[in-house]
């Protein structure tokens, strides 16, 4: 990352790149939150359908619950304010399992990993960037997949956040889902996220809310959304149309040269050789 704005919008934590709108503060308050047993944690690095699956979550309850802002996100204060709600907690999260504030741990709050191709999440990070004003300015997509490759991102490496993830796989309180399969059979993911959280929603509510978490359908209802950035799953953002830009599987194809393929795939298989994906 090489441009005169980065050190303005970027800081390193754990080694990790964190964007300045995660107070350092905040970060290391993080293995102090106290969790409640009822929270449920949606986790994704970055561009893997996070808004996606929140729309969905949030529409399975018939009881009030609160969608906040990603944990890490905001100042020293957001723990407090995080403790002063009533309504039980859906809390995204892109921080990679090692620091998870352990309290979540400890008491088995139930959490659902989304995953997404991350030569497409690459590609979805890559735009992101781009048209945000709160990250640093990429030049081009070349630069941008030599970043990316390195883990020079926020949230840092897309292979270690995914096998940090991936090691507690066979925990009970984790259900891992894929952006492919809600693409190719959303009822199905439905159905495994409403037995995971012991809810109870009839097949015809399932197919309405699948209608409902359509792409074109989030990306029309969140245009006439008034959001305010500190309290939405993407905090780093107003402008809806960055999080909804395309919803496809397989733009990747769009923009990665046959070089740029195989020297992704070489990575890929070298990071990944003790993983199950
Ligand atoms: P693209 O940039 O490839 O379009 P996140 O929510 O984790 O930031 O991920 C954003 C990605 O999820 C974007 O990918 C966005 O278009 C896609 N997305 C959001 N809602 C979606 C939906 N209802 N169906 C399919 N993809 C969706």
């Amino acid at each position: 990352m090489s441009n005169s704005s980065e050190a303005e919008l970027i800081h390193m934590f754990k080694g990790i790149p964190f964007t300045t709108r995660s107070s350092p503060e905040l970060l290391k308050s993080l293995d102090s939150f106290d969790a409640r047993e009822d929270d449920v944690l949606l986790v994704s690095y970055p561009k893997s359908g996070t808004h996606w699956l929140a729309g969905v979550i949030t529409k399975l309850y018939d009881t009030q619950v609160t969608i906040t802002s990603p944990i890490e996100f905001g100042d020293v204060s957001k723990l407090e304010e995080l403790n002063n709600l009533s309504s039980k907690r859906i809390i995204p999260t892109h921080l990679d399992y090692n620091m998870l504030p352990p309290n979540f741990k400890n008491k088995k709050c139930k959490m659902i990993y989304i995953s997404r191709n991350p030569k497409d999440t690459a590609v979805s990070m890559y735009h992101y960037y781009r048209d945000n004003p709160n990250l640093p300015t990429i030049d081009t997509w070349t630069a941008f997949f030599d970043l990316f490759l390195k883990g020079n991102v926020v949230c840092g490496s897309w292979f270690d956040h995914f096998l940090s993830w991936e090691e507690h796989e066979d925990d009970k309180n984790i259900l891992f889902l894929f952006y492919e399969d809600m693409k190719k059979d959303l009822p199905t993911v439905v159905k495994k996220i409403t037995l995971f959280l012991s809810l109870n929603v009839s097949e015809k509510d399932i197919q309405d809310i699948c209608q409902k978490s359509s792409f074109s359908e989030m990306k029309n209802d969140t245009e006439k959304e008034n959001s305010d950035p500190s309290h939405t799953v993407c905090a780093l953002t107003s402008n809806r149309s960055l999080i909804f830009r395309k919803g496809a599987v397989g733009d990747w194809k769009n923009h990665f040269t046959p070089k740029q393929n195989r020297r992704f795939d070489e990575i890929f298989n070298e990071k990944m050789k003790l993983s199950k994906m």
